[in-house]
């Protein structure tokens, strides 16, 4: 077994380096504590030592603790260790958009650049990189489309692969590519090496030269000269052994962290409702402990949203100089701008609760937060091939998670004695460095014991989720073995088989598995599930290709619809002024087309500066959740420029919805569902009994026969969004799939 050498850094001599520029006097007090910040941090005293290493070694683990600096600094050192000369970038990934964005922004004000010159990020749907960037933050996933137009990610000097442990799907599949990558671009000069099946000629010296981009992804660079690609794989946790053993052994360096005393607050008692016990605490803290910020980890949006409100509400039971408490969402589906406010001050004299989904456990810093609550679970999704069906469930967080979430402070006060009956302490654990810190609390929702019963670390995600997009990807690298992949954790091979039965049965790949070419590979280039790109190609073919975007845009948010418990009957009278007879595509055009009317009366009626909280108003009185609109918009105006630029026109059909339903229908085959005898339905493709989910505006129709977009096992097996069809359009739009299968 390959051995993992392991070097501990440890903070010792404060590393001052002079400002070479004269500051004005009204940037003096900015810079000067940007400077301080960024000499405090325990990565700055190891910077020589790290970029050492990094020279010496092709691929280097780094872990470190949250907040040590890895994420901000490292890419910083690189570049004034000369990584970026001659044109060439540093690539950091993440595997979440906020964390890329966050970021980056932080690091063009510690570099006093604008985003998008030396430092930029590049989400989907979202790129501010230039010609001048050389600090990229962005996805993982995104830096795997960038090497369907660059194989060799040749722009790059330094691949940073950040919060490795996470494990996401395109963290595992980019790791596999870049070994591959890596070793291709070492090879000596003339030697022909592969990537996939793209032959390529390797020669080993660099030249300076800005590739044109485009949405924010290089062009191809077949012939290009290449250089040696170093990687560096950045891990909050200690699982570190699993990446060096990967890596052949690869070396791992460990930064030692800024670790603050943090007291862990356990409940005497078993919870059975964490969402109260976490209101509880809240207000708890709000008024019993010293001021400082709240973060409280939630499973997801929904539940966010019902937090914020019920924390509204009970605050208006309070006194009014106790109200000074600012609840503030953040989960990945709220539009960029929505998240950064849980990094702007609260008001004087406000404290903030932070609501969050896991995005706040490692890859972001608020800054402010001293109290955490942790109620302990997390939404987790899995993946049965066999039954093509996923499940969302909120499942126990793992231990390695919830370590992680009693980080969530920077600024800390004093600790305060321990005055409440509801909690015992149960540790004081780390102690700070002398002076500067002081503890932060973290309030976790169970008994002690329950601790001791959480699975170690979280599955990755390639083991529990569909791979069609992903094998779709890498098809269109050019990797056709994908059983043979060297996969870090190996997916089953039954999701395998049904990803690729599934690309076949959409047409984007041939009878030998090869990419279906003009098909195959337009839908590998639109950042979109298989099934939606392949819903806008058949739409552009059905002149109902306007519709569809509109439909797919608000597949991919979050719904749509404004559902509060404690207003049910409002809200389904508002939703039946939508509901189409046809189903929920219908009826998700229509909210979309009438905001639109509605904005457009506004604008020309003059209301243009105050559009925003007009619109707000509309969607209040509508029972439309405005953010899920505005993210449904944003991602129309993206995902119609991807289709101009393929050539596609996008036009119309109108009110011709049958038209649109024959669309969908040629569209969503696999995933079509008919009724039975007792009123339940059949999903065509697997054979599951499954029921239309109560939100549907066809749950009481109940029609013959209809197309789902999902099908989800919660409480039963649901499926969710739905229109109705002819069941003949299937043997006659999809005869490929209906005709063999009889
Ligand atoms: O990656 P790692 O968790 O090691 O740390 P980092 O993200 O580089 O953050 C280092 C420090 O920079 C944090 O402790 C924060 O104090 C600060 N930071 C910030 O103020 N704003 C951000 N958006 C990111 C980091
Ligand atoms: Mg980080």
């Amino acid at each position: 077994m390959p051995s993992m050498a392991q070097r501990e850094f440890r903070s010792s001599v404060q590393n001052s380096k002079p400002n070479p520029k004269f500051p004005t006097v009204s940037h003096f007090s900015m810079r000067q504590k940007i400077a301080e910040h960024r000499r405090s941090l325990p990565i700055a005293t190891v910077e020589k030592r790290l970029i050492e290493e990094v020279r010496k070694n092709d691929i280097l683990i780094v872990v470190g603790e949250t907040g040590s600096g890895k994420t901000t600094q490292l890419p910083q050192f690189l570049y004034n260790a000369g990584f970026c000369r001659e044109g060439k970038m540093v690539g950091i990934t993440q595997p979440r958009r906020i964390a890329a964005v966050t970021v980056a922004k932080r690091v063009a004000e510690e570099c006093e650049v604008e985003l998008g010159q030396k430092v930029g990020y590049s989400i989907r749907f979202d790129d501010t990189t230039s010609n001048l960037t050389r600090l990229k933050y962005m996805t993982d996933g995104l830096l795997l489309r960038e090497a369907l137009l660059d194989p060799h990610l040749s722009r790059y000097s330094v691949i940073i692969v950040d919060e490795a442990h996470d494990r996401s799907v395109h963290t595992d599949v980019l790791l596999a590519l870049l070994k591959k990558i890596q070793r291709t671009r070492s090879k000596p000069t003339g030697e022909k090496t592969e990537i996939g099946n793209l032959a390529l000629e390797v020669q080993t010296n660099t030249r300076d030269e800005n590739v044109p981009q485009q949405n924010g992804v290089s062009r191809g660079c077949q012939g290009r000269k290449l250089s040696p690609l170093k990687l560096i794989i950045m891990s909050a946790s200690l699982d570190a052994r699993v990446f060096s053993e990967y890596f052949g052994g690869a070396k791992a360096v460990h930064v030692q962290g800024r670790q603050f005393p943090v007291d862990i607050l356990y409940t005497v008692h078993p919870e059975s409702d964490y969402i109260d016990a976490a209101l509880v605490t809240i207000f708890q803290i709000h008024l019993e402990e010293k001021p400082g910020d709240i973060l409280v980890f939630l499973t997801g949006q929904d539940e966010i949203e019902s937090v914020e409100r019920l924390v509204q509400e009970r605050l208006q039971h309070l006194p009014e100089d106790k109200r000074k408490l600012l609840p503030v969402p953040i989960f990945s589906a709220l539009p960029s701008e929505q998240q950064m406010k849980a990094f702007a001050p609260a008001p004087t004299g406000f404290r903030k609760v932070i609501l969050a989904t896991n995005i706040a456990e490692t890859s972001i810093t608020i800054p402010g937060i001293r109290y955490v609550i942790d109620p302990g679970f997390v939404k987790a999704r899995s993946y049965d091939p066999r039954k093509g069906m996923e499940s969302l469930d909120v499942v126990p967080a793992s231990k390695a998670q919830t370590l992680q979430r009693r980080y969530g402070w920077k600024k800390l006060g004093v600790l305060p004695p321990i005055i409440c009956a509801f909690w015992f302490i149960f540790g004081f654990y780390f102690s700070g460095r002398a002076g500067r810190e002081v503890p932060g609390k973290c309030f976790r929702l169970y008994p002690e014991r329950e601790f001791e019963k959480l699975e170690d670390s979280t599955k990755p995600e390639i083991k529990r989720c569909n791979l069609s997009n992903i094998i779709l990807q890498l098809k269109a690298l050019g990797i056709d073995d994908i059983v043979g992949f060297d996969f870090i954790d190996r997916p089953s091979s039954g999701a395998i088989v049904k990803a690729l039965a599934e690309l076949h049965a959409l047409g984007a790949l041939t009878d030998d598995g090869k990419l279906e070419d003009p098909a195959g590979y337009q839908m590998s280039r639109l950042p979109l599930e298989p099934i939606y790109s392949k819903a806008l190609i058949l739409a552009n073919q059905y002149n109902c290709l306007e519709e569809m975007l509109i439909t797919v845009a608000v597949l991919t948010v979050e719904s749509i619809f404004y559902d509060p418990r404690e207003k049910r009957e409002e809200a389904r009278t508002a939703k039946n002024h939508f509901a189409s007879v046809e189903g929920d595509h219908l009826t998700y055009l229509s909210v979309y087309r009438e905001s639109d009317e509605f904005l457009e009366k506004k604008k020309v009626a003059g209301s243009g500066n105050n559009i925003d909280k007009i619109m707000k108003k509309w969607c209040k009185e509508n029972f439309v959740n405005s953010r899920s609109l505005k993210h449904a918009r944003d991602i129309y105006r993206q995902i119609r420029e991807h289709v101009e630029q393929m050539g596609f026109n996008v036009s119309s059909c109108g009110n011709d919805m049958l038209e649109f339903r024959r669309c969908l229908a040629a569209s969503f085959f696999l995933k079509a569902a008919l009724r039975q005898l007792d009123g339940t339905y059949r999903a065509m493709e697997s054979g599951e009994v499954v029921h239309i989910h109560p939100t549907s505006v066809l749950f009481r129709a109940k029609p013959e026969c209809v197309i789902f977009d999902e099908l989800m096992q919660t409480s039963k097996k649901y499926i969710k969004n739905l229109t109705r069809i002819d069941p003949l359009w299937l043997t006659e739009l999809a005869p490929h799939h209906y005709k063999t299968a009889e």
